[in-house]
């Protein structure tokens, strides 16, 4: 794939995690413009007779999953998912733990993830980093009554914490109501430490981090696409 761009490298990866998807799934479809190529690989095999039903991980997922012609159900119908398959902003080696919430997905992806008996990742190798935290912050998905009292408590723990703003200037609202927060932890030591942390306080929904939820990662680069498992 020598000179491919990134958007190729992102398709390439969402190619080769699809082959996965088989009749009859449950599938959990991922948020954000890699998981985009993914749900329109799938809907074009829908449209050829792939027989599964999708849970989508956004509004946005489920407005395109639907214009692909893919069915779409809700957890009241379906309540354990085979696979999902989703983007990430950073994935450490090794782990496979995930920093998650570029596009703001972060809370409905994690529970579509937590009910998958598979999680599988794809992404450009742009995302692959040793240590989570150093080149992207932490979106944190918080309760929109006090968030300037959740803010001051996130701001004990990280170095700069900006609440995220949306395209009309006011603060940007996830698909559940919430605002984001993104917080400049620099690298993170302990991810699951720090993912508890942030739980305990008062008015935070959920954080981007995925710890040990992924199990394996579709990783394009010029060479091709490298699939990685946890260890
Ligand atoms: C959405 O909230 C995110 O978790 C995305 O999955 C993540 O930001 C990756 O997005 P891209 O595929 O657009 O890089």
């Amino acid at each position: 794939m020598s000179g491919a761009t990134i958007q190729e490298l992102k398709r390439a990866a969402a190619q080769a995690a699809s082959d996965l998807v088989v009749d009859g799934m449950v599938v959990g479809l991922g948020t954000g413009s890699t998981a985009k190529f993914l749900v329109s690989i799938i809907g074009e095999r829908v449209r050829q007779g792939l027989d599964i039903i999708a849970i989508p991980t956004s509004e946005a997922t489920r407005i395109q999953a639907e214009a692909e012609g893919i069915t779409v159900v809700g957890f009241s119908e379906q309540q354990r998912i085979d696979i999902t398959i989703d983007g990430a902003d950073e994935i450490a080696r090794g782990r496979l733990d995930l920093i998650k919430g570029g596009g703001g997905a972060l809370l409905r992806e994690k529970i579509v993830a937590a009910a998958s008996d598979r999680m599988v990742v794809i992404s450009d190798a742009s995302k692959l980093v040793d240590r989570l935290g150093g080149g992207f912050p932490l979106p944190v998905e918080i309760v929109p009554f006090g968030w300037e009292v959740t803010v001051n408590k996130l701001r004990d723990r990280a170095g700069k914490v900006t609440l995220r703003i949306g395209a009309d200037g006011g603060p940007y609202v996830t698909d559940g109501g919430h605002y984001i927060v993104d917080c400049d932890f620099d690298l993170i030591l302990d991810a699951g430490t720090l993912e508890r942390d942030l739980a305990t306080i008062v008015g935070v929904v959920e954080s981007g981090l995925f710890v040990g939820i992924a199990s394996e990662a579709f990783v394009a680069d010029v060479d091709g696409v490298h699939r990685l498992v946890p260890g």
